[in-house]
């Protein structure tokens, strides 16, 4: 049987590990062809984004079909990307590698609505992202992907604990936010004892470590209960040790909560323990190889 389907969080065997599992969302989202592609509107069905139906387990959450990105440099247009396509399966670790400047963060950061491509389409839960206006891909990345840098992108004057609840505060109005300010700490400070941080809530990111700040990025990525998770070489900054310390936080989320998560890498050791791995050359997807664990 294949490894996705076989992959039900409510397993026994969750249940008879000592595994700490993330506080489990309940959203309610618009039906598959419902207007609103960021699903907070119109409301019909209850569902945990976790908990993936093994009839579905299968199924594609993105799907990327000929991205074209070019950058002008002076006078000069530098393509990048030259129709890349690329299938992100649900509750799969997906790894893309590939030389400095052959496109990786260009890539994410379409897949993510921070930018948009030239050319080519990325669709997302079966719904078209790439041409959303502004709100709408605020409205998406705030809600339904997690992201986390290379540099962590903390802000420096914030703690641990407020550094992961400013999603939330963006998220929000003052009044919810303040309505909500109990449970949405509550679910921050699971969430950093999730990734090992739970003694850390009050210091400032120069306080820390950098496997620390990392740490507090990935629980800052998930507090809104992301569906999808972008990661930009999340191991990049780290030494080797933190750096499969941190991969290993990564893909317990990913194995025990079903998190999809696309990350990019340079170190064959951390893409070599994803589920496939995805190689970018001459601005196009030039391989792709399925790792299968027997482990999982
Ligand atoms: N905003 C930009 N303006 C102009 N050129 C850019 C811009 N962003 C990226 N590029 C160029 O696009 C190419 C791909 O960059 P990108 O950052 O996507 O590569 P990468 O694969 O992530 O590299 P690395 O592994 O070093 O992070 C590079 O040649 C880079 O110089
Ligand atoms: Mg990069």
């Amino acid at each position: 049987m294949n490894r996705h389907a076989a992959r039900d969080p409510q397993n026994a065997d969750r249940q008879t590990r000592n595994v700490k599992t993330l506080p489990i969302p309940i959203r309610r989202v618009a039906p598959a062809d419902g207007a609103c592609p960021a699903g907070d509107a119109p409301a019909t069905t209850v569902v945990d984004p976790y908990r993936i139906d093994p009839a579905h387990a299968q199924s594609e959450i993105m799907r990327a079909t000929g991205l074209q990105k070019s950058y002008r440099k002076g006078p000069v247009e530098v393509p990048v990307l030259r129709g890349v396509d690329l299938t992100v399966r649900r509750g799969e670790l997906l790894a893309i590698v590939g030389q400095s400047g052959s496109g990786k963060t260009t890539l994410l950061h379409l897949l993510g609505t921070l930018d948009a491509p030239d050319e080519g389409e990325i669709h997302f839960d079966a719904r078209r992202i790439d041409n959303l206006p502004n709100v709408r891909r605020d409205e998406l990345r705030n809600k339904r992907f997690g992201m986390i840098f290379q540099f962590y992108h903390l802000l420096p004057e914030l703690n641990v604990l407020e550094n992961v609840l400013t999603p939330l505060m963006i998220a929000e109005s003052v009044w919810g936010y303040l309505l909500r300010r109990r449970s949405y700490r509550r679910r921050a400070a699971e969430l950093l004892d999730l990734v090992g941080l739970s003694h850390r809530l009050k210091h400032k990111p120069r306080e820390l470590s950098g496997g620390e700040m990392q740490r507090t990025a990935i629980a800052r990525a998930l507090v809104t209960r992301p569906d999808l998770l972008l990661a930009d070489e999340p191991t990049g900054n780290l030494d080797h040790e933190t750096g499969e310390e941190i991969l290993e936080v990564l893909r317990g989320l990913n194995q025990r909560q079903n998190l999809t998560i696309v990350m990019v890498t340079h170190d064959p050791s951390i893409a070599g323990q994803a589920d496939r791995v995805v190689r970018l050359a001459d601005g196009r997807v030039k391989s792709e190889k399925e790792e299968v664990r027997s482990e999982r």
